[in-house]
């Protein structure tokens, strides 16, 4: 790390003005905001609580124990949520400690070796979805990469580490997604409600399928389905719309290669699926200088930390050749994320089978993010087409590694 910057915490805290935080819950371009709000002060404060913008304010927030999740407060009426709000998630200390060991193993535990065939069973299952889907429309015509592949593919997979029944393509990927809009800064009292709803038929779709569990382990593995399946779906959906938007792939290849694991980490940096989680000051502390008082609520936005100029230069630019630099997307300390290999695998192999099976397909309109989506930022639509034309030009990031397959170029690498 850069030597850290010496801060005045007698200056007040600079305040996000208000037309940054219009133009984050009602725009587009969520970086563009980020990027502002950085010139503005590595820690800002807005009417709900503070965004901490840096890489060493995020780093410090998840690591440090003085820092706290907080679970969204529910009441007597959403048990969704309040169970949601036991889970490892939001607890601290040796309470934490017991819950990650005791449920997080069923996705941590497992080796890499022993999750890799069934993740390429699901994704050459998904990869002929989609091709078979494409063939069926033939040229010109569309069909929805988020439908086909990155919605149903990670519930698919998680049912299997599970040991659960299939239903990625069903109501169980709906109610996943729709339970993780609990987060958002946005909810309604409906949406509230929807998500409650969601939440519990997760729940019951687990339990009904092994009665034996007791309701910790329910409410953990409805975390992990919920919580898993929309990241990952996020993760998949920015590999789609990358290898839709004409540039070149790495060539398919033996597991772990190194192109396509930079590839990945690249598409988890500069367009990560969750762009921030919450803490709350725990005791009187500090924070980038400036004091805390015990209680103080803090919004960690790696999606701006990732594009931290302290951290790497030209951070806007999607650079797949790029020496991976330690991004905060799966978190960082006690709550790290355990299904991070997972979801990284996933990535890696979906990458692999469009590269070895899949002929050039393009992007056939923008693609769209549910308009509410400002924490997990994943894909509601993704229109691809069968490209006619091979063109050979130039690629977005440079060379083709030797056996590259070659897309036409329709537009920049990286994602909306
Ligand atoms: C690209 C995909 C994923 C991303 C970006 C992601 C991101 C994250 C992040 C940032 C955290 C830390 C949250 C915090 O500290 O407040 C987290 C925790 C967690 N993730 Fe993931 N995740 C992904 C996939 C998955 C998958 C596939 C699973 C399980 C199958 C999973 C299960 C969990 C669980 C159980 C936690 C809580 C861990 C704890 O509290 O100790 N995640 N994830």
């Amino acid at each position: 790390m850069p030597p850290q910057p010496k801060r005045s915490s007698d200056k007040p805290l600079p305040a996000a003005p208000g037309k940054l935080l219009t133009a984050w819950l009602t725009g587009d371009d969520p970086h563009a905001v980020y990027r502002e709000l950085r010139a503005i002060g590595e820690i800002v404060t807005y009417p709900g609580g503070l965004f901490a913008l840096s890489h060493r304010t995020c780093r410090v927030l998840l690591t440090d124990s003085r820092w706290e999740p907080v679970p969204r407060s529910a009441g007597p009426e959403s048990l969704g949520l309040q169970r949601l709000g036991r889970t490892m998630l939001f607890r601290s200390g040796a309470e934490h400690r017991t819950a990650r060991r005791t449920h997080g193993a069923a996705v941590s535990n497992r080796g890499l070796t022993d999750l890799r065939p069934l993740v390429e069973r699901r994704v050459d299952e998904a990869v002929r979805r989609l091709l078979d889907a494409l063939n069926a429309a033939g040229e010109g015509a569309s069909v929805d990469a988020v439908a086909l592949v990155s919605d149903p593919l990670p519930v698919e997979i998680i049912c299997d580490v599970l040991g659960l029944p299939q239903d990625g393509r069903g109501e169980l990927a709906r109610h996943a997604e729709h339970s993780f809009r609990v987060q958002e800064f946005t909810a309604s009292p409906e949406d509230l409600a929807v998500a409650n709803r969601s939440m519990l038929e997760v729940a019951r779709y687990i339990s009904e399928n092994d009665p034996s569990l007791g309701i910790d382990a329910i409410d953990n593995r409805t975390l992990m389905l919920a919580g898993g399946a929309t990241t990952t779906s996020a993760l998949l959906g920015a590999v789609l719309h990358y290898a839709a938007s004409g540039a070149v792939l790495p060539p398919a290849g033996p597991p772990g290669d190194e192109a396509r694991v930079r590839l990945v980490d690249e598409l988890l940096r500069y367009d990560p699926p969750a762009h921030m989680f919450t803490r709350r000051a725990a005791e009187d502390t500090e924070l980038g200088g400036f004091p805390m008082a015990a209680g103080t609520l803090v919004h960690g936005v790696v999606a701006s930390a990732a594009r931290d100029p302290e951290l790497l230069d030209d951070g806007d630019a999607f650079r797949p050749d790029r020496t991976p630099v330690p991004h905060l997307a799966f978190g960082a300390g006690p709550h790290f994320c355990p299904g991070s290999r997972l979801a990284r695998m996933e990535a890696e192999v979906l990458l692999d089978r469009l590269a070895r099976d899949v002929p050039a397909f393009v992007s056939a309109g923008a693609p769209r993010r549910p308009d509410w989506a400002r924490l997990i930022r994943h894909f509601a639509h993704l229109p691809v087409r069968l490209a006619h034309v091979m063109r050979d030009s130039a690629p977005a990031q440079g060379e083709a590694p030797p056996g590259a397959r070659r897309f036409a170029h329709v537009g920049g690498g990286g994602a909306v």
